[in-house]
């Protein structure tokens, strides 16, 4: 995409709001970088940063976040002879995603992004990032996993298959295909929302993906370059990090409370639609078969329109159809549950003595509806992402 007028591009992204476009494009944009020990790369990537100031008139200001290097960074900085790049010495709370934190916290601009000091990220992507807040989405990604995106060709198998893995295990918090990636951009007013930052480790674009919610981000394709001065930080210590801070993610994404809770009451809205029906058409004149099944299918269609209103209301503009036969499987399978529950608790544990059908009954409604709600929630209105 070339990005020489980029205002025109954003507002054709969101057709009736030019104004909103030309505001969202022309915003400034502050560029965090995470260093330590990266002297020999700090004056060339502010030579590509400046260049992609005078290319694409994009406002940005550097800053790069140093965990006391003292390699000759700070130097480096003051020497640029520009006002837009700083660099902020750090001495405490040492670590690539406290840095990036600290670094949005200071930053003056209203749209943040982030990226590595080594050259693997390419700043001339920066425009195309910002085209994609402006057109609607909360992150962009700097992606090397979508369709135009690559690496190097020495990235070796186990890195590759790092990487993959690491992605997999992310994959029920976000659909991203490169959630790893440090190259990312976002608005300050949605970091500014973000609760509980408490980043262990390197994915701090996972980390923002989660607390703050964001449902709709965008990846844009860029090739990633193996750095050519200095060394990687990741180390094996920093990777198993990565399994303590995803645990924490999952506790604090799968709080799902208030999705039961919804789901219950929309079931039990069902059972009063369920009866009213059937008693309509017994009032009717219907055969009491007919009158239940057209009872069953009123409140399966009424269970389904109210809990894509209101339940998973965040899936609502997806496809309607697809959704409808998802949630008729899921409840057939929470039925296959209840019936199975039932039958081995009466087999096996219980009895079959009146109290104890009631019982397996009830576990066996209890067990069939949490599948229900599990097969709604995570399969038929998942949360999905925008690409
Ligand atoms: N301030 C600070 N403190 N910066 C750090 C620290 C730290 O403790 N550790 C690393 N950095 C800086 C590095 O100087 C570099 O600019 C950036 O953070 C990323 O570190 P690298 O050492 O270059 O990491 P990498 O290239 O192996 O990992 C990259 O790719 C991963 C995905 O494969 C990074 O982009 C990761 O964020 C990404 O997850
Ligand atoms: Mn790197």
């Amino acid at each position: 995409m070339t990005l020489t007028t980029p205002s025109e591009n954003a507002a054709d992204a969101i057709g009736q709001d030019e104004e909103l476009a030309r505001i969202e494009v022309v915003k400034p944009v502050s560029i965090i970088v995470p260093t330590y020990k990266e002297v020999e790369n700090i004056p060339l990537l502010i030579e590509r940063v400046r260049k992609l100031r005078s290319d694409s008139g994009v406002e940005a200001e550097l800053i790069f976040m140093d965990d006391s290097s003292c390699d000759g960074s700070v130097e480096a900085v003051a020497n640029c002879g520009h006002d837009w790049v700083r660099i902020v010495e750090r001495h405490q709370d040492r670590g690539l995603s406290p840095a990036v934190i600290d670094g949005f916290r200071i930053a003056t601009n209203p749209v943040l992004v982030c990226m590595d000091c080594d050259l693997s990220h390419p700043p001339e992507k920066i425009p195309q990032m910002v085209y994609g807040l402006s057109a609607g989405q909360q992150m962009v990604i700097g992606s090397r996993y979508v369709p135009g995106g690559s690496t190097d060709d020495d990235w070796g198998f186990f890195r590759w298959l790092n990487s993959r893995v690491a992605t997999l295990l992310a994959r029920p918090l976000t659909a991203v295909s490169d959630p790893m990636s440090g190259f990312f951009a976002l608005r300050r007013r949605d970091f500014d929302r973000a609760s509980e930052l408490n980043p262990v480790g390197y994915k701090i674009a996972l980390e923002l993906i989660v607390k703050c919610g964001f449902e709709n981000v965008g990846e844009v394709p860029i090739h990633f370059s193996d750095r050519v001065h200095g060394e990687s930080k990741l180390t094996l210590r920093e990777q198993l990090k990565y399994i303590q801070h995803l645990r924490r993610l999952y506790l604090f994404r799968f709080a799902n409370a208030m999705y039961l809770l919804q789901f219950l009451v929309v079931g039990a809205l069902g059972v009063v639609v369920n009866l009213v029906v059937l008693t309509l058409l017994l009032m009717f004149g219907l055969g009491p078969k007919t009158a239940i099944a057209g009872g069953i299918v009123v409140s399966v269609c009424t269970n389904f329109l109210l809990n894509r209103r209101f339940t998973f209301s965040y899936a609502r503009d997806r496809n309607p159809f697809k959704q409808f036969l998802g949630f008729v499987a899921a409840s057939a399978v929470g039925m296959a549950v209840n019936f199975l529950v039932s039958i081995y608790l009466i087999e096996y544990v219980l009895d079959d003595t009146r109290t104890s059908i009631y019982i397996a009954s009830l576990c066996g409604i209890a067990t069939g509806m949490l599948f229900n709600f599990l097969g709604n929630r995570y399969l038929v209105f998942r949360k999905r992402y925008i690409q």
